[in-house]
């Protein structure tokens, strides 16, 4: 049992010792990540009743049609940060540019990039969603930090993590020491500790990819979903498939009973779809910590150079050896 059930507040508290990037901030701004989860969660459970389902008419900067809750959920970051004194710049998937906050300044030394509302699809069919987060520290004199300071390498994040709307809202976060998991008890408002130290079992039996885009994909990637279906008992094949359209709850899976999720590179979009600074990077970093692996297919997610705000990545992740497994396969060695 040991911690289980203590509030996170409590919990980061208590070890907050041990965290070296921990200070009475770093807890105030999980706290914050929280509320917003709160405020979301409520939303979510009352969409079909209270006119918030469906599209906004408008596309955000990747060209994708915006659900109102996408919006929605944008928003309700950014009013729960901007007066928090806690964070100086944010950037998200709904905003071309990131957004400055000279009301934090020079107090908040947090950045925070996030994908305010990953799984869009499943709004409108009662499916799960989830937000993701990535937390970098900006250290500079100069003033209030340049859109370019917020593209940064996946190795510089302080903390990064999720929150999952699913038949519970959980917050599950790393800031460099091991992986925690929070259930949000909707009758008491509070966020306590469920999954403590959360270690991904180092192969799994399921996989996630969206098997529709099959013929979009080079050779590599093919051969390795379809070794994934082939029968074979002392390599646990047949693998069972899982696809939510959440990554955040398809990663959530993977973290607790190993395997893997892949958005892999298409043949005319080697870049594939996913963001790598707010969905990529906070995911490889939370799945390295519970003993995982996260790639492009080439190298680690976390050493990639970022050079634009929204860039896309090709994504595998999931357990260490099925990662490792389908890296030799696009190498071309298996
Ligand atoms: P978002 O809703 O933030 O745009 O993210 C959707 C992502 C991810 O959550 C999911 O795994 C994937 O895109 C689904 O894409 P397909 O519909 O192409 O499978
Ligand atoms: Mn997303
Ligand atoms: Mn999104």
């Amino acid at each position: 049992m040991g911690r289980t059930g203590i509030t996170l507040t409590r919990f980061i508290i208590e070890t907050q010792a041990g965290y070296p990037a921990a200070t009475g901030e770093f807890s105030a701004l999980l706290a914050q990540i929280g509320l917003a989860g709160k405020l979301i969660a409520h939303d979510l459970r009352r969409a079909g009743l209270i006119n918030i389902l469906g599209t906004t008419g408008g596309t955000n900067v990747q060209g994708e049609a915006v659900k109102k809750l996408d919006e929605i959920a944008n928003e309700t970051f950014i009013k729960v940060f901007q007066y928090s004194g806690l964070v100086c710049a944010l950037a998200s998937e709904e905003m071309e540019k990131p957004v400055q906050f000279p009301e934090n300044w020079p107090h908040g030394k947090y950045m925070l990039l996030f994908d305010p509302l990953d799984g869009s699809s499943n709004t409108d069919v009662n499916m799960p969603l989830g937000a993701i987060f990535s937390i970098l520290r900006y250290e500079g004199k100069g003033g209030l930090p340049s859109a370019q300071e917020l593209v940064r390498k996946g190795t510089e994040q302080i903390a990064a993590g999720y929150l999952m709307y699913g038949s519970s809202t959980m917050l599950v976060f790393t800031s460099g020491q091991g992986v925690h998991g929070f259930t949000l008890d909707p009758g008491i408002g509070e966020y306590l500790l469920s999954h403590e130290n959360i270690r991904m079992p180092a192969r799994g039996k399921v996989y996630a990819v969206n098997e529709g885009n099959y013929h979009k994909w080079p050779a590599g990637t093919r051969r390795y979903v379809d070794y994934l279906k082939e029968s074979d008992k002392a390599t646990g094949r047949p693998y069972s498939s899982r696809y939510s359209g959440c990554l955040a709850a398809d990663v959530h899976r993977m973290l607790l009973g190993g395997g893997i999720y892949l958005y892999p590179g298409e043949t005319d979009k080697p870049e594939g779809k996913l963001r790598l600074l707010y969905e990529a990077n906070p995911l490889a970093m939370v799945v390295e910590q519970a003993g995982g692996g996260a790639s492009t297919g080439t190298m680690r997610i976390l050493e990639v150079e970022p050079k634009a705000l929204h860039q896309r990545v090709p994504l595998l992740i999931g357990s260490a050896e099925d990662v490792s497994l389908a890296e030799a396969f696009i190498r071309g060695e298996r």
